[in-house]
């Protein structure tokens, strides 16, 4: 793909709730297509670990948006196409996928100061070239006019199953129950927000994982996008 066809044609939106293995197949497919990975919520983890870290409540606004505008955060790959994300200069990467950030991510990201900074972020990084972006809002609002729009879900038993894996992986051992409560929650706030909330967009195509390996979504979006 030339660059000029990339930043016009090469744009793959994938959105869908907690745990719908959103950040593996974008990765993946990003990298098949040899386009820019930006993991949306890693960004909003970022900011939600730095509040935490500064000792502020998820609901204080002009705060968090005071916190996010000294924010230097940086989501990149290194050279074996591992996705790394930087916060003021220190690799974040495992700190943002701890329990706690999961517990007031939904919050901080439910806040409409913070939703235009990230945005004004988003879009910015995808005129930069070809991308593929995931997240809540992105073929909905961060990207309407995507030309590759994905909306993926599974079953909640799915889900939760995929987040203890993840969890487990990194040494937290939190009960399925405790997960299946937290995934329920997030998935509450994240579509009743009041600013761009999880939606599917009308023309999205509808990707359901449930009995699905990654390979299997990966090739499935591949296929729509060369099929173009
Ligand atoms: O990995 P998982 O699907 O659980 O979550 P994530 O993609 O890392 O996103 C974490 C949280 O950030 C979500 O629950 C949303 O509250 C928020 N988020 C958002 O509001 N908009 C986005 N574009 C991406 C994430």
């Amino acid at each position: 793909m030339q660059d000029a066809d990339k930043r016009v044609t090469a744009v793959v939106a994938i959105d869908g709730p907690a745990g719908a293995g959103k950040s593996t197949v974008a990765r993946r497919v990003a990298s098949c297509l040899g386009l820019l990975y930006l993991d949306t919520g890693a960004m909003y983890r970022a900011l939600a670990l730095k509040a935490l870290s500064a000792g502020l409540g998820p609901d204080d606004e002009a705060a968090l948006v005071q916190l996010l505008a000294n924010s230097d955060i940086h989501v990149a790959e290194d050279p074996d196409r591992q996705l790394h994300v930087w916060l003021d200069g220190r690799d974040v990467t495992d700190a943002i996928r701890r329990p706690a950030v999961h517990a007031v991510v939904a919050q901080v990201a439910s806040l409409g100061g913070i939703r235009a900074g990230m945005v004004d972020r988003q879009r910015s990084l995808a005129e930069e070239g070809g991308v593929v972006m995931d997240g809540r809002d992105i073929g909905t609002y961060v990207l309407p006019h995507a030309p590759f729009k994905f909306f993926l879900t599974a079953s909640l038993e799915a889900r939760v199953a995929r987040r203890h894996r993840e969890l487990a992986a990194q040494g937290f051992l939190v009960p399925a129950a405790t997960l299946q409560r937290d995934i329920v929650e997030r998935d509450r706030m994240d579509s009743t927000r009041a600013v761009a909330p999880l939606q599917q967009a009308p023309d999205a195509h509808v990707i359901d994982t449930t009995n699905l390996t990654a390979d299997q979504v990966v090739q499935e979006i591949l296929a729509v996008v060369r099929g173009r």
